[in-house]
């Protein structure tokens, strides 16, 4: 059998696993929620989440995924041979199949204001024409679809080189340039006048607005935002070598995760509140108010190709993960190549993709459980499918593994060295916080 593809450095794997964390989530979705949330105060509650839910059900996939070196699917087949919880893999690869059937619409979109930006549409400031030029954009028939297909091509691209020559080489070059794209933008935002009352609102917390929908959309954003849940970490961990520290990758990425998003609210807060608009303008902010706001500031033009380029490539290095779960899966256990596997797997995202665009104007009456596509991809993978696949990672590990092989991926069999209250705190909040909080989240979101 040909050799298993793997990551070739630790940053390579943290990289990667940065790269499918952030995303549009940080760039796009953080900013609005923060908005809409009361500031400051959605911020804490979101990095409590991270902490005491998200990192745990991390470590979970890392640990599945690594010591069984096979996808979803498979690794349950390597860890608990002769049990169903293999079909528990199903979770992971439906969940990064419906992730990726509106992740690439909205991708397309990226692209399409990239493509504006560069040809100078942005230079009437007005909302109304910038809200309509939106409307326009997203309910076309044709538009969003051909850039959602162009995305989708790029994505295959680098997940057909492979894992080292693929996702490493391509996020390696993307992630610092995100970085220093993002940071550009920021010092721009914060340079301009009143300023300060955006770095209020994202730094001053107003605990009154806090009610429990608050608290469900932290928690969703944590999953959505650190990619768990739905099989990305255990696919990545599958790839990862037997002496990369789990503890140390996940906390890195989770830290970069992190602080991406709050460079992307120091980005856009400090621009909204110059320009007198309210926060909490919903999905539209960074396709309606940054191009009002970039239409005004000197520079503005060069801002708005920098900022959609940035979109663009923070959400390619998140569908690349999204695609090589199911990648992975379709290879191992139907034997298919690499280009069979990803053609297969195009024919339903690309189907699904059609119809969450198409959802945003000709569909839009079509609805599934009173939800058109789009928020139908979206709300079942972010309110189901993710917290449904973070909690048997957990229980797995957590009730299923052997205590001493836990602890044995944690330290990577001795090598990394950790503390045994800190060991047995991580043991712990995977066997029972994780599992108790995510089922609290499951059902009521369900109901
Ligand atoms: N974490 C990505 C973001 O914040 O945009 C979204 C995402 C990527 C979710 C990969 C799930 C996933 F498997």
């Amino acid at each position: 059998m040909a050799k298993r593809d793997s990551f070739g450095s630790g940053f390579g794997v943290l990289v990667a696993m940065a790269g499918s964390a952030v995303g549009l989530g940080n760039l796009w979705r953080f900013p609005y929620l923060v908005g809409t949330n009361g500031g400051a105060a959605f911020i804490i509650i979101y990095l409590a989440f991270v902490l005491l839910l998200a990192l745990p059900i991390m470590y979970s996939e890392f640990i599945i995924g690594r010591r069984s070196q096979a996808n979803v699917f498979g690794a349950y087949r390597v860890l608990a041979p002769g049990t169903k919880w293999c079909n528990t893999g199903y979770i992971y690869v439906l969940g990064s199949l419906a992730i990726i059937s509106f992740y690439c619409v909205v991708g397309g979109w990226t692209m399409a204001y990239l493509w504006k930006a560069v040809t100078f549409e942005f230079s009437v400031a007005d909302t109304a024409v910038l809200g309509d030029t939106f409307n326009r954009t997203v309910t076309s028939n044709t538009e969003p679809l051909v850039f959602m297909l162009i995305f989708l091509f790029v994505t295959s691209i680098i997940v057909m080189a492979g894992i080292k020559e693929g996702i490493e080489r391509y996020t390696k070059v993307m992630m610092p340039l995100l970085f220093v794209i993002v940071v550009v933008v920021a010092a721009r935002s914060l340079t301009l006048p009143d300023a300060s009352a955006g770095l209020d609102f994202l730094f001053r917390p107003d605990f009154s607005k806090v009610t429990s929908k608050t608290l469900l959309d932290a928690l969703g954003q944590a999953f959505f935002s650190l990619s768990i849940g739905c099989g990305t970490i255990m696919t990545y961990g599958s790839y990862v070598n037997k002496r990369e520290n789990i503890v140390g990758l996940s906390a890195q990425t989770a830290i970069t995760d992190t602080l991406f998003a709050i460079i992307a609210g120091l980005a856009i807060m400090p621009a909204v509140f110059s320009f007198g608009i309210s926060p909490a303008e919903g999905p539209g902010l960074v396709f309606v108010t940054l191009p009002f706001i970039f239409a005004q500031i000197p520079f503005g033009a060069f801002l708005a190709i920098l900022f959609f380029f940035m979109l663009f490539i923070a959400a390619i290095t998140s569908s690349i993960s999204q695609l090589e779960v199911i990648v992975s899966y379709l290879k191992e256990e139907f034997s298919m190549s690499r280009k069979v596997a990803i053609t297969s797997s195009l024919v339903v995202i690309v189907t699904f993709g059609v119809l969450c665009s198409l959802s945003q104007g000709t569909l839009s009456d079509v609805k599934i459980l009173g939800y058109n596509f789009f928020d139908f991809f979206d709300k079942t993978s972010a309110n189901i499918l993710l917290p449904l696949g973070g909690f048997f990672a957990v229980i797995f590990v957590g009730w299923k593994m052997k205590k001493q092989d836990v602890e044995d991926e944690l330290t990577s069999g001795g090598l990394h060295k950790l503390r045994p209250a800190f060991l047995n705190f991580i043991y712990y909040s995977i066997k029972y916080l994780a599992p108790v909080v995510v089922a609290i989240v499951l059902i009521s979101g369900l109901v």
